[in-house]
């Protein structure tokens, strides 16, 4: 299993049979190391509409042929008329998909559509299970997560828009990952964050986080 990180909450996941890329906010991205053009992925995950996660989605889906999975608002309202693949669901929910499952969970977060909520994803994929936990504020249904037995939880420290990095160690604590990586910092000045003070505390827990930097490929057992 290869995780790839492209910046703020775009990484893809990649087992050797198929490609999960989620919330592809590429061109928009300042500190962004790749072009959209040079991207390829078989589905694309969407944990909202906000312009940083929706990102390049569409374009991307046109020209890869991606499915994009996302909730029944965001595909019926931006996916579906443009005539994208996609796979609707809804948060409780969980999708089989070819590389494994897709299970949406709670975020507590605007939506960026009318009607719409934020989400979360726990995706099994090449043996793994992985928390992409999309745009969200420390919450008690994280507690819930620890019984998934998640390897690999994906956790904003940004703060002003999600959790800080006190909030985001208080959640890795709940939810007792094999590893934590974080995201959702730096993209702008506000979201200023130092992710390696956040590994160090987490350390200092007996936790495992791992920092990426933009363009790294971790390859994960
Ligand atoms: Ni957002
Ligand atoms: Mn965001």
């Amino acid at each position: 299993m290869k995780i790839t990180y492209y910046g703020h909450s775009c990484f893809m996941f990649d087992d050797g049979k198929c490609r999960v890329l989620t919330d592809p906010y590429i061109s928009g991205n300042p500190l962004t190391r790749i072009s959209v053009d040079d991207v390829s992925t078989d589905y694309i995950l969407v944990s909202h509409a906000h312009g940083d996660h929706l990102g390049d989605t569409v374009d991307i889906a046109g020209f890869t042929g991606a499915t994009v999975i996302s909730t029944v608002e965001l595909c019926g309202q931006l996916i579906q008329p443009e005539g994208i693949k996609n796979m609707a669901g809804n948060i409780g929910g969980s999708l089989k998909t070819p590389f494994g499952s897709v299970k949406y969970v709670n975020a507590i977060h605007g939506s960026g559509i009318p009607g719409g909520l934020a989400c979360g994803f726990v995706v099994e994929m090449g043996g793994k299970k992985i928390y992409f936990a999309g745009d969200t504020a420390l919450t008690a249904d994280m507690a819930l997560l620890k019984d998934e037995g998640i390897d690999i939880a994906l956790l904003p420290i940004g703060d002003y828009y999600t959790m800080g990095p006190a909030d985001a160690k208080r959640a890795a604590e709940m939810i007792c990952p094999e590893l934590t990586i974080p995201m959702h910092y730096n993209t702008f000045p506000v979201i200023r964050q130092d992710p390696d003070a956040f590994a160090e505390s987490l350390r200092e827990e007996g936790l495992a986080c791992r920092v990426l930097e933009i363009g790294e490929t971790l390859n994960y057992g």
